[in-house]
């Protein structure tokens, strides 16, 4: 049976993103039913029976986080949304605001209503000029139509919604860096705890989930904690820990292939069946080499993994740090792997915020020692020193404040553990290529 898409269902229908299509499309159904028919602890319980979890990168079980706000709080509460999307590959909040805006802003005020937050903030990549338009049409019309501001249905809820545009950085995406950055300040990560559902913007419950995540949220209330769970992954027997991968997930496939797009599937695709049927196969009849399975911190499989499940566990048993945004970036055979890692070190140089020692130096080095592979200086030791610093900086070492250092970290211990031969033979070969300027070093 084919997989109806969801969270695409109104991709491409004529002027969805006005309230009264949206409406004769069953949008605010599920928003009804949420205020009228149930308590805000109801509609935690089915978020959390559906075993949906954050799509935004760590995977945290969504209703879950949502328990974690003190009870019986006086308020303010907040609500950010996270629509930064700075992961590198990832494109699939900017499609849920540009192509069904109502769909977020629905899972947004359910999502509210259920955490008692009197404001919510969407937090927009600052670039995204097109989508962060069409939000703002989106929410003016659910004011003027009472979905949004005082006595919602008649039911003592209120809300307000701000679109608040983001501030150019990578780091604005880490929740606590967001929320600097709402609160006007550099976007630099705190040190936590205290978590945000305890202190977060402006010092008071904060909850932070992305686009992806609350949009899920409107389709569990409107279908059923069940229906969710039909679709999907279930837990790993053989894995204690693992909350099983529910529901569908948008997909993003870019680079080296003849369709590069954004499909939605339910979790557990493999990156095969992604890139050859999805992604129309690998360009010019060309093999694949390699990939980036989900956004560029996640680091890399190679061909032969490339039956590995996008679930919450498949990257990880291939030696990922996790399933991330599901942002897939195919290398076709021609690629040289040393040179995305070279992209990869001055990126992540760059985007780091500076804060943490490990971080800040460690992502230099990394792009110093990167940089002299280039340009034919590279020593067979600089493998081991570059996984010695790969291994050493991070939140899993216990090292950094924020994972951005993980993220610069499992490119690099993939890249040479897995291609490790191609990394000899391009120092042995002491090859000279023109590199640009260094960048990213502070
Ligand atoms: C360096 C860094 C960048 C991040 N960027 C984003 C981002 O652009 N969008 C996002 O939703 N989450 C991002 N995250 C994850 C957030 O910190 C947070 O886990 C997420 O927004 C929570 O939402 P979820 O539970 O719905 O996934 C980033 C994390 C790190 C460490
Ligand atoms: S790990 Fe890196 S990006 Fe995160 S707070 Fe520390 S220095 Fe900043």
């Amino acid at each position: 049976m084919t997989f109806q898409p969801v969270l695409l269902a109104n991709v491409g229908i004529r002027d969805v993103q006005k309230l009264d299509v949206y409406k004769d499309r069953g949008g605010y159904r599920a928003l009804t039913k949420a205020v009228q028919e149930m308590t805000p602890e109801q509609v935690i319980e089915v978020v959390k029976d559906s075993g949906l979890r954050g799509r935004g990168g760590a995977g945290f079980p969504c209703g879950v986080k949502w328990t974690f706000l003190p009870k019986n709080h006086p308020g303010p509460i907040y609500f950010c949304v996270n629509a930064d999307e700075s992961e590198p590959g990832t494109f699939n909040n900017r499609i849920l605001m540009e192509e069904d805006p109502h769909q977020v802003l629905e899972g947004i005020i359910i999502s509210c209503y259920a955490t008692r937050a009197w404001k919510a903030y969407i937090y927009i990549r600052y670039e995204f000029g097109r989508a962060f338009r069409t939000m703002q049409k989106a929410i003016d019309e659910a004011y003027a139509n009472g979905l949004l501001g005082h006595n919602i249905f008649g039911h003592g809820f209120n809300l307000d919604v701000y679109l608040h545009r983001g501030a150019g950085a990578y780091i604005c995406g880490e929740e606590t860096g967001l929320i600097e950055s709402l609160e006007g300040k550099r976007a630099w990560p705190r040190i936590k705890p205290p978590f945000p559902a305890v202190e977060g913007a402006f010092r008071k419950p904060t909850v932070v989930n992305n686009i992806e995540t609350v949009a899920c949220v409107t389709h569990i209330i409107d279908r059923g904690a069940a229906w969710f769970k039909s679709m999907g992954v279930p837990p790993d027997p053989k894995n204690p820990r693992d909350l099983g991968s529910y529901g569908p997930k948008l997909y993003c496939i870019s680079g080296h292939v003849n369709k590069p797009g954004c499909v939605e599937l339910p979790l557990g695709v493999t990156v095969r069946e992604l890139v050859d049927h999805h992604g129309g196969g690998v360009w010019k009849g060309r093999k694949a080499k390699a990939c980036i399975p989900g956004g560029l911190s996640m680091g890399f499989l190679t061909e032969k993994e490339f039956d590995t499940p996008l679930d919450f566990n498949g990257p990880v048993k291939a030696g990922c740090l996790g399933l991330g945004t599901a942002a897939v970036i195919v290398f076709d055979e021609s690629t040289s792997i040393v040179d995305v890692l070279y992209n990869t070190c001055r990126f992540f140089a760059h985007e780091s915020c500076g804060q943490c020692t490990p971080c800040r130096e460690g992502t230099g080095w990394m792009l110093k020692i990167m940089d002299r592979f280039r340009r034919g200086k590279g020593r067979l030791e600089d493998l081991d020193i570059l996984m010695e610093v790969a291994n050493s900086i991070g939140i899993i070492p216990g090292t950094t404040i924020c994972g951005l250092a993980d993220g610069a970290a499992w490119p690099m211990k993939n890249a040479i553990t897995k291609f490790r031969s191609e990394f000899e033979e391009y120092i042995k070969r002491g090859q000279k290529l023109e590199a640009p300027a260094l960048v990213g070093a502070h």
